[in-house]
């Protein structure tokens, strides 16, 4: 996705501006289809987020979200009840696993490496808005996410961040800053908190049959 270029982090979060200081917005990547398939492609999507992510198989709910455009590796897995908003924008390397309830907002573009776990009702959010703009502009920026990650359960990641190779986010952290390699980090907002390993090869196992 070649959208990650486009991030700008300018000390507090991330944002992106033209040489004469004003704001660029970047628009979601489902402002590529017209009206109408956009509205359908979103009412498909709502109803598979409600009825498709329920279902006891992996391999249905997967199959349904790539119709939808998602890319998922090889033996990656969302569990049952991952909510995803704009499939399209998804890419999940082999192996990876997203736990209950968690919600991906693709809208800006979320790309996740090999490996990497994403525990129950995380979220990741990748659409924002400009607080100061007389308009409320949106805004849309992917998340980076890398290789052998945990991302603890309930954490949330903010538009724009990317967490490096074998980085920890603590259960309940608020990530809205770029987090470093095999790093941990925890709180609201993220802070860091130690380094972890960096020996680790392990794969994330395959989930039973009907999961
Ligand atoms: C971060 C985590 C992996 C623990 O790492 P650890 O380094 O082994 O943990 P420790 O207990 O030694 O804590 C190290 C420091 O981090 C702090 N810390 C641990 N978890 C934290 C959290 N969730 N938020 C903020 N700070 C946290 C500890 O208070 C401690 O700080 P201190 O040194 O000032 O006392 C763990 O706390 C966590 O969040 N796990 C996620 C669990 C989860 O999501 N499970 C999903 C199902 S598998």
């Amino acid at each position: 996705m070649e959208s990650y270029q486009i991030k700008v982090q300018d000390g507090k979060t991330f944002r992106e501006y033209t040489d004469e200081g004003k704001r660029i917005y970047h628009k979601s990547m489902g402002n590529d289809m017209s009206k109408l398939h956009k509205a359908v492609y979103y009412a498909v999507t709502l109803w598979g987020n409600r009825v498709i992510n329920k279902l006891p198989s992996r391999h249905i709910r997967k199959w349904f979200y790539q119709l939808l455009g998602a890319r998922f590796g090889e033996n990656c897995f969302p569990c049952r009840r991952v909510e995803i908003l704009l499939p399209k924008g998804l890419e999940l390397g082999d192996r990876v696993a997203i736990g209950w309830f968690a919600e991906l907002d693709a809208r800006g573009g979320i790309a996740v490496g090999h490996d990497t776990n994403i525990s129950s009702h995380a979220k990741l959010i990748t659409g924002s808005h400009d607080i100061d703009d007389p308009d409320f502009k949106a805004d849309f920026l992917p998340i980076h996410i890398g290789h052998h990650c945990w991302i603890g359960t309930g954490a949330m990641i903010l538009q724009g961040v990317n967490i490096g190779d074998g980085a920890v986010v603590a259960a309940g952290a608020v990530v809205n800053k770029d987090v470093d390699a095999w790093t941990v980090v925890g709180g609201v907002p993220a802070k860091v908190l130690r380094k972890r390993n960096d020996k680790v090869d392990y794969k994330t196992g395959k989930p039973p049959i009907f999961y």
